[in-house]
């Protein structure tokens, strides 16, 4: 009895070029190193919540993970498959288009701050359309349903109520952020943003979440659109969250580790919602076993944050997700 993870989303092969600095307007610079190497949020997130459900010893992952999306019938395509086996995540729903291109992302990483830019050309995750959601029966078997916003909206939307519909617990990490019709918040357990995110969602300035009370506001007004847990992270001013399961309201601020040394932030937000990812469905099986477990989103929240700060430390962005043992 498992718990089983089922993510909707999107699968990239990334370029990454390292640069000492990002390049200015007409000019044309020097990587200092360049890797082609599995990405895509959806991906990413997948194969965090595999590495980070056992120590690399281990060769099955305690939680079921899948992964449902589309990548095209090139060699890039065929890459990102093998590293989702590799890693334990099965990659039966993901389906092989003919005469489409795999999702690229052109990422770029100033070695100075680690911080990168990132140009996306969607290609196969474009066809992830509605009918991915209701072929082959995945959600009735799935106890948690992540996703982030690389496919078509349409189908993020039709996933929410299909999940809604059958009890289905949802974690949405909008990224990246756009709008999203007013109706989704009902059915997310989930929404874990960043500070971009958070602002355009929320149709706020930026610098209204630069205070605790500004945090508070934005996390509220999600909630009453109906999101149960609200999580925001904030890079070194550490991760806010405002739940109010169980009836009651918490929030706090979860402290950003220190002394990490940052070399290339891809992956750090993926990583962050897989190991809260396996947190939050542990708590739900334990929820309908009847023991009664009620989700301990702080400790969820201090874990997850620990582990993107191992991925934050090293290059790429799937390849830098840490395993449990890695973190703990
Ligand atoms: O979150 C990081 C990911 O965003 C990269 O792997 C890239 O593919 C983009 O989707
Ligand atoms: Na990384």
């Amino acid at each position: 009895n498992i718990p089983r993870i089922t993510i909707l989303g999107s699968l990239n092969t990334d370029l990454v070029a390292y640069v000492p600095h990002h390049p200015l307007p007409g000019e044309t610079l020097t990587a200092t190193s360049f890797m082609t190497s599995p990405g895509g949020k959806g991906a990413n997130q997948a194969v965090a919540c595999a590495k980070l459900s056992r120590p690399r010893s281990l060769s099955s992952p305690s939680a079921h993970v899948s992964m449902v999306g589309a990548v095209g019938s090139d060699s890039n395509g065929d890459m990102l498959l093998h590293n989702l086996q590799t890693h334990g995540v099965d990659s039966s729903l993901v389906t092989k288009l003919p005469n489409q291109k795999t999702g690229i992302a052109m990422i770029v990483v100033e070695a100075e701050t680690g911080q990168n830019r990132i140009i996306i050309s969607g290609e196969a995750n474009h066809s992830v359309g509605e009918e991915y959601v209701t072929a082959g029966g995945w959600l009735e078997k799935t106890d948690l349903l992540i996703m982030q916003l690389e496919v078509p909206m349409g189908t993020v939307v039709r996933a929410v109520g299909e999940a809604k519909a059958r009890g289905v617990d949802v974690l949405l990490n909008p990224a990246p952020a756009r709008v999203l019709p007013e109706g989704v918040y009902r059915g997310l357990k989930h929404l874990v943003v960043n500070e971009t995110e958070a602002a355009i969602l929320g149709g706020v300035e930026e610098r209204e979440l630069d205070t605790m009370e500004g945090l508070e506001r934005v996390g509220r007004m999600f909630l009453e659109k109906g999101v149960e847990n609200f999580i925001a992270t904030l890079g070194g001013r550490g991760v806010f969250y405002l739940t109010r399961e169980g009836g009651e309201e918490k929030r706090g601020l979860v402290e950003a580790e220190r002394g990490v040394r940052v070399v290339d932030t891809t992956g750090a937000g993926d990583t962050f919602v897989g190991r809260y990812a396996l947190d939050a469905v542990r708590a739900r099986k334990e929820g309908e076993g009847g023991e009664g477990g009620r989700f301990d989103i702080e400790g969820a929240v201090r874990r997850a944050n620990k582990a993107a700060a191992v991925t934050v430390q090293r290059e790429g962005a799937a390849a830098s997700i840490p395993w449990r043992d890695e973190v703990e």
